[in-house]
């Protein structure tokens, strides 16, 4: 009888490691698609998101990487008698599963938003003492990204709570990347890769270059309204907590969403793709302008995100306003982004000993916002980087 027991507890401990790996390898890269939030709030309904599907597939996103489609908060208004999750049947008349059916029948993927409290942001119903019943409902769904928020959880630990998420998944049965959105109070890059696949850094993005001004038209706290510069400012020292399955995670994009111009969402892109941050989309795809679309489909800046060796980029040279940021790529060579911020124009520099390479060494230079080889250099590069804009290369053996 013992024997039997402890060959079923071997039997289990390998099945659960065997599991653990492969749920890893559903965010083996950065996760790369689209969330209602930024750009539409709680006016998320079916038609928005099968027609952003739809947009997906034919602007070209998809092909360019995009696979994710979130539904973020406010679609969901209650329970039922048995603790079920009520959508909101107004905005979505067929139902949770119908669109993601949809989703899934584009070849793209179906996420979908929860809260580890007792009340999303928007005050609907959290996870809160449901997370196996709500988990199988979403396995049930078909859905394959939870995004899981922290509103009205200022109660629970973050690490015990998310974890308990993460076994419910695990016990529903169906691979979803657990998306932690803990706004990175309680340090979730320390332990955020036990229960998930990536874990916010900081508190929300808004659609600004560094949003003090807006901030305080607003009466907000400078510090509660972050552009993506203050953002990018508090990545920096987390590096080492990234790599394949689990990401950290600095908020979704605000490219394109109409503040940001054209230099700055480029720049915004870039920083993001250095970082290996997940990508995913905040504006409406819809109807993007040319060089919106040209700015996320950039398919060199993307593959410095989607790198196999999935390290994070390092700023290896911080003047002020002028910065470099260097990522390690899996074929040896490096990106580099460099970062002006200030009013004008700068003709920048870094050298091949900042990133990594001995001077002496003859190495390539590509540009990828020109799409064009510049030949090879040793010991250095410059260039003349535009305001509030970013010159980024990538350099091969
Ligand atoms: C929090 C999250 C946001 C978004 C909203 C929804 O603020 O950090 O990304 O999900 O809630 O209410």
């Amino acid at each position: 009888m013992k024997k039997v027991s402890t060959l079923i507890m071997v039997f289990l401990m390998v099945v659960s490691v065997y599991s653990q790996e492969g749920w890893d390898e559903l965010a083996k890269t950065p996760p790369m698609g689209w969330n209602s939030w930024n750009k539409f709030a709680c006016n998320v309904s079916e038609k928005l998101i099968k027609e952003t599907a739809d947009a997906m597939v034919s602007t070209g996103l998809k092909e360019a990487g995009y696979t994710y489609i979130v539904i973020d908060d406010c679609w969901l208004i209650g329970r039922d008698a048995e603790g079920n999750m009520i959508p909101d049947s107004e905005r979505f008349p067929n139902g949770m599963k119908s669109v993601g059916d949809y989703i899934h029948s584009l070849g793209l993927k179906f996420g979908i938003y929860t809260d580890i409290g007792t009340k999303t942001c928007e005050g609907r119903p959290g996870m809160r003492g449901y997370e196996y019943q709500d988990m199988r409902t979403f396995a049930s769904w078909g859905v394959d990204y939870v995004k899981n928020d922290w509103c009205s959880a200022e109660h629970q630990g973050a690490r015990a709570s998310y974890a308990i998420a993460w076994d419910a998944i695990k016990q529903a049965g169906r691979p979803m990347v657990h998306s932690i959105c803990e706004w990175g109070f309680s340090q979730p890059w320390e332990w955020g890769k036990e229960s998930g696949h990536l874990w916010r850094t900081t508190l929300d993005i808004a659609d600004c270059w560094d949003c003090s001004e807006l901030a305080i038209s607003y009466g907000m706290q400078v510090e509660n309204f972050l552009g993506f510069t203050k953002i990018l400012d508090q990545q920096s020292g987390l590096e080492s907590y990234a790599g394949p399955g689990h990401w950290n995670d600095p908020d979704m994009l605000e490219v394109g969403n109409g503040n940001l111009s054209y230099e700055e969402n480029k720049a915004h892109y870039s920083l993001w793709a250095i970082l290996a941050a997940p990508l995913m989309l905040g504006n409406d795809i819809r109807s993007m302008s040319p060089e919106v679309k040209e700015i996320l489909t950039n398919k060199e800046i993307t593959a410095v995100d989607q790198d196999e060796l999935g390290k994070q980029g390092v700023k290896v040279r911080d003047d002020g306003d002028y910065e470099i940021w260097s990522k390690q790529l899996g074929d040896g060579g490096r990106a580099v982004v460099m970062f002006n911020r200030s009013e004008s124009s700068k003709e920048m520099n870094f050298t091949w000993n900042e990133i990594g390479y001995p001077d002496n060494l003859k190495l390539q230079v590509r540009d990828l916002w020109e799409h064009k080889g510049k030949g090879k250099y040793t010991g250095q590069y410059k260039a003349e980087v535009p305001s509030h804009g970013v010159v980024v290369v990538r350099l091969s053996l």
